[in-house]
This record gives C-alpha cells, sequence and structure tokens, in this order.
C-alpha cells in the first residue's frame, strides 16, 4: 500500500510539470524520439508546493470529519516528505526526523476521529514546517493552519 500510494504520489508530482510532459509525449508520439528513461526528479520547490496544497486539503477534511479522505490527504503528505528526504540528501535528518512524531500524532488522531486532537496536531505538523523552514535559511516560508478555502490558504504573505 505504502508503496503504491508513493508511486501515485510520484505521478502527480510529475504532473505537476505538465508541460514537460506534454513535450515528451509529443516528440514520442512523433516516433522520433523514446521517452527519457531515467526518473524524473521533481526540484524540491515543486514537491514543497504539492505538499502545500496536501496540507490545506488535509486541513479541511480534518474539520469535515472526512476521515478517510483526511487519511489519504495525510498518506500523500508523507510521501512528498519521503521523496524529498530520498531526493535531497542535503536535507538534515534531523528536520525529516522531527516531522515524523507530529504526522503519527496526527495519524492517530484521524484513526481516532477526533476533531480536536487532529486540530492541536495538526498544528504541531505546522510548525514543524516551519522549523525546517528556519533552520534551511527559508524563515520567509510561513505556513499556518489554512484560514481560506483557497489552494494557497495557508501561507502568510504579509513580511
Ligand atoms: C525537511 C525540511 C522541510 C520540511 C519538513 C518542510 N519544508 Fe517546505 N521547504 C523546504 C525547503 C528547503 C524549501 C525551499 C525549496 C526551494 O528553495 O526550492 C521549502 C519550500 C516550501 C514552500 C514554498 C514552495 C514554493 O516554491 O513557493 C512551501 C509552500 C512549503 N515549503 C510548504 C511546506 C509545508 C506545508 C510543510 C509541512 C507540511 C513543509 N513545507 C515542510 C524544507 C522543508
Amino acid at each position: 500500500m505504502r508503496e503504491k500510494s508513493r508511486s501515485i504520489g510520484a505521478l502527480i508530482l510529475a504532473a505537476l510539470s505538465a508541460s514537460l510532459i506534454m513535450t515528451s509525449l509529443g516528440l514520442a508520439q512523433s516516433g522520433r524520439f523514446t521517452l527519457p528513461s531515467e526518473e524524473y526528479i521533481p526540484h524540491l520547490g515543486e514537491i514543497m508546493s504539492a505538499i502545500q496544497a496536501r496540507h490545506v486539503k488535509l486541513w479541511y477534511a480534518g474539520k469535515a470529519a472526512n476521515w478517510d479522505l483526511a487519511a489519504f490527504e495525510l498518506r500523500q503528505l508523507n510521501a512528498n516528505l519521503a521523496d524529498a528526504a530520498r531526493l535531497y540528501t542535503g536535507i538534515p535528518v534531523s528536520d525529516v526526523t522531527t516531522m515524523a512524531a507530529p504526522m503519527h500524532s496526527l495519524e492517530d488522531a484521524i484513526a481516532a476521529k477526533d476533531v480536536r486532537r487532529f486540530s492541536k496536531t495538526f498544528s504541531e505538523v505546522t510548525e514543524a514546517c516551519n522549523g525546517c523552514h528556519v533552520s534551511m535559511e527559508r524563515p520567509f516560508i510561513v505556513i499556518h493552519t489554512p484560514t481560506e478555502q483557497q489552494p494557497l490558504g495557508d501561507q502568510r504573505f504579509s513580511p
């Protein structure tokens, strides 16, 4: 299951680079080129953008007590974090492990279908996101609990 959701995650990530894929499909269909065999490596910022979207969806799924959807979004987010850690070896291991504890607590809250615990542990996950941004010299990327049901409703844009 984990392998499966991870490969679905990779597909979604690859879809982020739609123009690149369209170009290679076009070339493949023309019969002059074959698809590249190397693994497509998304930039860390692309993985993070996928993580951001899932962070927002996870919040609204939990608030709506749609636990199946919340569990799904959490698994996807987890797969994205695993990809980031696997593909970008420069990421300090401590930053990834700091995420692990709140992610597990959130998983438990979802399994227990507990909205209050979900809200609390969601904040802890969000704090861990920002902790890594600070430690990786991106203190200006500030994530918070979504306040508007918008794709980027979890990010602070004022300085
Ligand atoms: C292990 C470290 C780490 C963790 C954990 C982490 N991030 Fe990031 N994040 C980064 C780094 C590094 C960048 C900058 C990437 C770049 O420079 O291309 C980034 C960038 C971002 C961006 C900006 C993307 C863009 O291109 O505009 C968003 C949004 C983001 N992260 C959201 C999150 C959220 C939400 C979480 C938690 C669920 C999270 N991040 C957890 C390291 C982390």
